[in-house]
Order: C-alpha cells, then sequence, then structure tokens
C-alpha cells in the first residue's frame, strides 16, 4: 500500500502523462489533484496516440480507477468530450473507473471569456500567456466563495443554467465524496498515485508568480486537491526533462535562441498537447530543480526525454546564476532578480549514441550515465527511472 505524489520540477510538460501511465499499471487509483483542460498529457501506447487533458492517464489500465479531485476545476464540456473520445477508441470509461469530486469547482463560459479578455488586455510584457481555458478566473471565483461546483449537479431544486442543466444527466453518475472514498480506499489497501499537472515553477505559490498558474501543482497541493492527509503520504516523484522547455511568458535563465536551442525543439517536439504553441528551450537548471526537490519534498527523480540529447556533442548543466555579480546557489524569490540571473555552466560531453533502445542502466553509453550521475548530485535526489522515448517500453528503471 503505497501513496506516491507525481510533480513537475520545472515549467510542466516534463512527460509526467507518460510516467503516471507506466506507474498506473501497479496503481489501483490515480488522482488528478489541481489545474483543468490547461494541461495536456500525450501518452503512447504502440501505435496508438492518446492527448488528454483532464482525465488522468490511468484511464488507459481498466483495471485502475480514475479521480479528479476536489482541487481540480472541471470544464463539464472538455470532459464529455474526452470522455467520447476515450470511448471512441475503444477505452472503456464508466462510473465505475472514473469519479468526480462533487467538491471541485466547474469552469464556466463566462470563466473562458474572462481569461481570453483579460489576456488580450494585459500590454506586451505583461502578458502570461495562459492557455485561455478559464483555469484562472474559475480559482478566483472559488477564492472569492462565488464558485460552482459539481455537487449542483446532484441537486434537483438547483438548477444551475440551462447549458449546464442539459449536461446533468451525463454528468451526475460519477460525482462522488472523493475525499471519502479515497481515504476509504487507502484504509482498505490501495495504492494511490497523486498526479499534479503543471509543474514546480507554474506553482501559484512557489514558482515565477505572477508567470503562473492559478493552482498549487507542488506536493502540498496533492493533500488539499484529494483530502488526503500529508501523513499518507509515503513518496513525492519529481519528474524532470534531461533539459528545460517554458510554454508562456516569465523568466527561463536557461533558454537558448540558438541552433541548439532550435534542435531540442525539433528533436523533442516541443509543441504544446492544448494550445500547439513552439515550446522555448534551453538548457537543465539544477538550480530549479533543487528548489523543486525542496518545496516538494522529492523522495525520487525520474528523467524523461534523454534520448532528445542523443546527437548533441556537448551538453550543458546551469548550476548557479550569476546575479549582479555573485555567484547564487538558490532560487531568487523575486522575480526582478530571477529576470536578471545570468546561467552559469558547466560543460559535459555528449554520447552521440542512440539510447532508444538501452533497457537497462548498463546498456547507456558511459557518457549518458555521467550525465545522469551528475544530475543526481546538483540536485541531491536518487534518480530512480529513467525514459529514453515516448513508448511504455523506453523506461529504465532502478530500485523499484
Ligand atoms: P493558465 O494555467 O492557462 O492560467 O496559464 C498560466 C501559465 O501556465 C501559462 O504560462 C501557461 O502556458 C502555463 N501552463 C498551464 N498549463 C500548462 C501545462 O500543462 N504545461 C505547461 N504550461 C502550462
Amino acid at each position: 500500500m503505497t501513496v506516491r505524489v507525481v510533480v513537475g520540477t520545472q515549467w510542466g510538460d516534463e512527460g509526467k502523462g507518460k510516467i503516471t501511465d507506466l506507474l498506473a499499471a501497479n496503481t489501483d487509483i490515480v488522482v488528478r489533484y489541481q489545474g483543468g483542460n490547461n494541461a495536456g498529457h500525450t501518452v503512447i501506447v504502440g501505435q496508438e496516440v492518446f492527448k488528454l487533458h483532464l482525465i488522468p492517464s490511468g484511464i488507459l489500465f481498466p483495471n485502475t480507477v480514475c479521480v479528479i479531485g476536489n482541487g481540480v476545476v472541471v470544464d463539464p464540456e472538455v470532459l464529455l468530450a474526452e470522455i467520447e473520445m476515450l470511448r471512441g477508441r475503444g477505452v472503456q470509461v464508466s462510473p465505475d473507473n472514473l469519479k468526480i469530486s462533487s467538491a471541485a469547482h466547474l469552469i464556466l463560459a463566462k470563466h473562458k471569456k474572462h481569461d481570453q479578455e483579460q489576456e488580450a488586455g494585459r500590454a506586451d510584457g505583461q502578458k502570461i500567456g495562459t492557455t485561455g481555458r478559464g483555469i484562472g478566473p474559475a480559482y478566483v471565483d472559488k477564492i472569492d466563495r462565488s464558485g460552482a461546483r459539481l455537487e449542483i449537479f446532484l441537486r434537483q431544486d438547483a438548477p444551475p443554467d440551462e447549458q449546464l442543466a442539459g449536461l446533468r444527466d451525463k454528468i451526475a453518475p460519477y460525482i462522488i465524496d472523493s475525499v471519502k472514498y479515497l481515504n476509504e480506499a487507502l484504509a482498505a489497501g490501495k495504492n494511490i498515485l497523486l498526479e499534479g499537472a503543471q509543474g514546480t515553477m507554474l506553482d501559484v505559490d512557489h514558482g515565477t508568480y505572477p508567470f503562473v498558474t492559478s493552482s498549487n501543482p507542488t506536493a502540498g497541493g496533492a493533500c488539499t486537491g484529494s483530502g488526503l492527509g500529508p501523513t499518507k503520504i509515503d513518496e513525492v516523484w519529481g519528474v524532470v526533462k534531461a533539459y528545460s522547455t517554458r510554454v508562456g511568458a516569465g523568466p527561463f535563465p536557461t533558454e537558448l535562441f540558438d541552433a541548439d536551442g532550435e534542435y531540442l525543439r525539433a528533436a523533442g517536439a516541443e509543441f504544446g498537447t492544448t494550445t500547439g504553441r513552439a515550446r522555448r528551450c534551453g538548457w537543465f537548471d539544477a538550480v530549479v530543480v533543487k528548489h523543486a526537490a525542496r518545496v516538494n519534498g522529492l523522495t525520487d527523480l525520474v528523467i524523461t526525454k534523454l534520448d532528445v540529447l542523443d546527437k548533441l556533442p556537448k551538453l550543458k548543466i546551469c548550476t548557479a546564476y550569476a546575479l549582479d555579480g555573485q555567484a547564487v546557489a538558490d532560487l531568487p524569490t523575486d522575480l526582478v532578480l530571477f529576470s536578471r540571473a545570468q546561467p552559469i555552466y558547466l560543460e559535459m560531453d555528449g554520447w552521440q549514441k542512440d539510447t532508444t533502445q538501452c533497457r537497462s542502466f548498463s546498456e547507456l553509453p558511459s557518457e549518458a550515465l555521467k550525465y545522469i550521475a551528475k544530475l543526481q548530485e546538483v540536485v541531491g535526489v536518487k534518480i530512480t527511472l529513467v525514459s529514453t522515448g515516448p513508448d511504455r517500453a523506453q523506461a529504465i528503471r532502478r530500485d523499484i
């Protein structure tokens, strides 16, 4: 019986969907605990590519139950479209394997409109680059205590607006008291995986505010967003790309504007799952990932997309920032300072060999092993899993 949290350690898009999918095979229940359909998960199973935004990728396993926790904001039309898409492709989705918290908040049409108008009205340099899916305004209403929770679909006497009323019969069967369900499942010995969307640097408290999302992707959010208390969490796994990417605006010290950046974007297919936007690409930033290790209390680190570096002759890891003539090893909390931080790099040799077929650490080229060992050393968290391609089989495990 294990309760494991999986979080992004960078700016999202670290490949959490694939890792959740891998772990879901041995997990009874997968829970999404925050965010909404701003997220995007691409999971590849054989020849099939699944793009999911709201429903956890655990849904692809027939015996895994997926829960959309109370911390999530739900666009009901997107939810139903995703259920239909999965069913259309032969994936079984029913109230037996998909459950949604009655306390999750709704994203309404006005939230989407407000998100898009607010973003359009922001001056250049102040645009956040939101996904336009109404996430921020839905959370604003939640915190303002004027939001609508999914429980309204269970109340016959309190019809929501006409459009929502039409969805009631389709959505109501999925709605449960997820806090009771999860705590009872835990007491019955079930394995639970709590899946965060986005990443640490997009956390409203611990990220690059205001260039963040409106929720807590960090591990603390797993407790508030699911109703499982902190003492129930056994492990916190941080997922990290072997390099860095960011979608949307905000500081990004290791961003590359040269051929290496172009190469990472093309080789890593770095285009947003939700918006299709080209992602900004850069070298691995250990200052960022150490910050993530700290604020999430990481027990394990998972490296994804190592294979994207396969052809590069030289690699860089940012170990500190140069800031106003000083070397700084901690993430500056002030965005103004962070915007001025210049990366201090250590350089390593690339391996220039194909790693996509490697299935054990001993099969990896020696330079790749050195790169992984260096990441472990600079971040200070044990690396448990390395992914070298999008397929389920392309994963190298240690200790599990
Ligand atoms: P919002 O979450 O739509 O409000 O957008 C706020 C910021 O978070 C923007 O920079 C988005 O690009 C970013 N963002 C939101 N969701 C994701 C994600 O799943 N991956 C990467 N970036 C995201």
